[in-house]
């Protein structure tokens, strides 16, 4: 791993196709979550969340939207399959909701556990292989996105339970680490041949939301420290737990929290991560870690207000390369219903990826998120990251252009079917 700061110089020549030819022997997918999409999700922190209101008596969820149905995946996985099938992709990765698979403490259900068995019987008939993740936010969980997670719910205060406590934060990672372990060895325990017909034991890995934040003036060092601290605190700390079986969060005067995790470090068959953005930094009394973070206003915006920012992909993919552990981007997007700006992010993201693979790196796969248009989170449904449209009444699913270029990509020629 390369925590050094290394930007890199980002050409913005015109990318040519035909070049991106490594999608062979690729996994090339898309990626959704439970509670995004499958619609039904009612028995989770989520839910409560959903009827709850803040301080200032606002709705947690912008406008007081609720999933509900979200886009009926739950029932119509076998469409959404189809059309991810359509445009050419042989992986996706969805997440298990576990308020569904074990409602109450010690219950099971039988029912649930088989429509999870028959979705991805269903993606192996396609030809498409299925990657489970464990935990996407809704608890009861597992480790993913650990310091979105602990950052969303614990510092900032907008994801369920609505705390603003970084040593809280400190102690739910470390949990989460633990939990990481524990999950990692009870799998490996009950999948030692071959449970899904590939010929190999499940592989196990966790997946790391990476953010860039850069200082907002490369000549004032103030704004460098700021950029470093939240670097460590939002991406190092967790990766360097990997590398050290010690979770370390530390901040002067506001967190102080140290502790071993034996045999953290042997626990990644993979590692994966989920890229979107680049925030400047700079002091600020008012903010949380006394930090503003802020997008650069020169580039594109996303409709979250979010940098489209391509060199980061490149950054942080230098950054978590390990000897022997493969990668997986699993989660790279954007919100707009500008279908140019969408091609054009694609492409350049895409076009990352293969020059650090030129560089040597060991990456198996890219997923696109989302499949379709979904909840989004604190947001509701208005920010539309789909590849296909979803109008939520009477729910069609038209093709957005940005498909297409997805589409052109993944059948790039000399690709194996
Ligand atoms: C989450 C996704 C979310 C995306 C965009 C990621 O951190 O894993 O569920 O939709 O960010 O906000």
């Amino acid at each position: 791993m390369n925590f050094c700061h290394n930007d890199v110089k980002w050409s913005d020549r015109k990318i040519d196709i035909a070049k991106l030819d490594f999608f062979r022997d690729f996994f090339r997918g898309t990626a959704t979550s439970a509670y995004q999409v499958e619609g039904g999700c009612d028995h989770n922190d989520w839910s409560v969340w959903e009827r709850s209101f803040a301080e200032n008596a606002n709705p947690r969820i912008k406008g007081g939207q609720k999933p509900g149905l979200a886009v009926n995946h739950w029932n119509r996985y076998r469409d959404d399959i189809d059309l991810l099938k359509q445009t050419g992709g042989n992986a996706y990765r969805f997440s298990v909701e576990w308020s569904k698979v074990c409602p109450k403490l010690g219950v099971w259900d039988r029912r649930v556990i088989d429509h999870y068995i028959g979705k991805c019987a269903y993606l192996n008939e396609n030809g498409i292989k299925p990657f489970v993740t464990l935990h996407h936010f809704t608890i009861p969980g597992w480790l993913y996105e650990p310091a979105v997670y602990a950052m969303m719910g614990w510092v900032r205060g907008i994801f369920p339970p609505g705390k603003r406590d970084p040593c809280l934060a400190a102690r739910v990672l470390n949990n989460l680490l633990k939990a990481h372990f524990q999950a990692y060895h009870a799998i490996h325990e009950t999948d030692q041949s071959d449970a899904d017909g590939d010929g190999v034991p499940c592989k196990v890995g966790i997946i790391k939301n990476i953010t860039i934040f850069d200082p907002a003036r490369k000549w004032w060092l103030p704004d460098w420290i700021g950029a470093k601290i939240l670097h460590r605190l939002f991406n190092q700390a967790v990766l360097e737990a990997f590398l050290t079986d010690r979770f370390a969060f530390n901040l002067k005067n506001i967190v102080n929290f140290s502790q071993e995790v034996p045999g953290l470090s042997d626990t990644l068959d993979w590692i994966s991560v989920n890229y979107y953005t680049q925030y400047f930094c700079k002091p600020d009394r008012k903010s949380d870690f006394k930090i503003k973070m802020y997008p650069n206003q020169k580039t594109a915006q996303t409709d979250m207000g979010w940098a489209v920012y391509p060199a980061g992909l490149h950054r942080v993919l230098q950054m978590i390369r390990l000897p022997g552990v493969p990668i997986y981007i699993t989660e790279n997007g954007i919100a707009t219903e500008d279908e140019t700006l969408r091609q054009d992010f694609i492409l350049k993201h895409v076009e990352a990826t293969r020059e650090v693979m030129l560089d040597g790196c060991d990456i198996r796969g890219y997923f696109y998120r989302s499949l379709l248009d979904n909840f989004e989170w604190a947001e509701g449904f208005d920010k539309r990251f789909g590849l296909y449209h979803v109008d939520f009444d009477p729910q069609k699913r038209p093709l957005k252009e940005g498909v297409q270029i997805y589409k052109e990509i993944i059948h790039v020629p000399g690709h194996k079917k």
